[in-house]
């Protein structure tokens, strides 16, 4: 099972319907695989489809028609409440905006969704620590996050996405506030990730700093449909 894509997704399309008679159509037959440890970028125009499909690849939404396998399991037709723990359990998202909370420390950010779910564990917070060591920031782990900068809270995120070992991180235009040198230092961090904890990424983005480090791994969307 291992050995088998991260997602992989066939003749996917996303249908929105207004009213009686008039109908939009946000996807349309998508295909699409990120093997274990790839990184991919998302881009295209505008309202062209990248957020609604990474919403169907975070299991968040449900495609009109066509097959989703995550982690070689076919996830068309299982009901909400399977989709929501497989989303709890592999995913991690991290959006433009960071939903940190800022009035508490960089250590109970990354806590919180442990906290979310069970009782903390002696473990739990050796591993928030190591984590938020990893990224750098290893100094500002009691620091609260309304004092750090842009750069750092984005590595708050990642280290809070990180806790619970997803098999797939979606990135929804995650350097839209960062300068390209904090970018380009973040995209660093998310390859070494990827090979430490064997998982896929894909990132939507607009910005040219993060297409250029890219370059050979680039989805790009148009109209709904994968054009490259
Ligand atoms: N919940 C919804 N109901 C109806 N239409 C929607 C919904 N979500 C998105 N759409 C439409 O689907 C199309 C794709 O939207 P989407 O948000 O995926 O674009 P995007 O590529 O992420 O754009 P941007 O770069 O501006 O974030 C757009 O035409 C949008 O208006
Ligand atoms: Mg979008």
């Amino acid at each position: 099972m291992s050995d088998c894509p991260v997602v992989s997704v066939s003749k996917l399309s996303k249908v929105y319907y207004y009213g009686k008679n008039n109908k939009l159509t946000a996807l349309d037959n998508v295909d699409l695989e990120l093997p274990r440890k790839s990184m991919s970028c998302l881009v295209g125009p505008s309202g062209s489809g990248k957020t609604t499909l990474l919403h169907i690849l975070g299991l968040i939404d449900t495609a009109t028609k066509g097959s989703y396998k995550f982690n070689g399991k076919e996830i068309t037709g299982l009901p909400e409440s399977e989709l929501t723990a497989m989303r709890a359990e592999n995913i991690a998202f991290m959006f433009q905006e960071n939903y940190l909370i800022t009035h508490l420390t960089s250590l109970e950010n990354v806590l919180l969704p442990i906290i979310q779910i069970r009782k903390l564990t002696a473990s739990d917070r050796r591993k928030a620590i190591t984590l938020l060591s990893e990224m750098g920031i290893g100094e500002c782990i009691n620091q609260r996050v309304s004092n750090l900068s842009g750069g750092q809270r984005q590595r708050v995120c990642i280290a809070r996405a990180l806790m619970k070992s997803p098999q797939l991180i979606i990135a929804d235009e995650p350097s839209a506030s960062l300068d390209s040198a904090t970018t380009i230092s973040i995209l660093h961090l998310f390859q070494s990730i990827l090979e430490k904890h064997n998982c896929a990424m894909i990132i939507s983005t607009h910005d040219i700093t993060v297409i250029d480090f890219f370059s050979n791994s680039i989805i790009r969307i148009k109209d709904g449909r994968i054009i490259q």
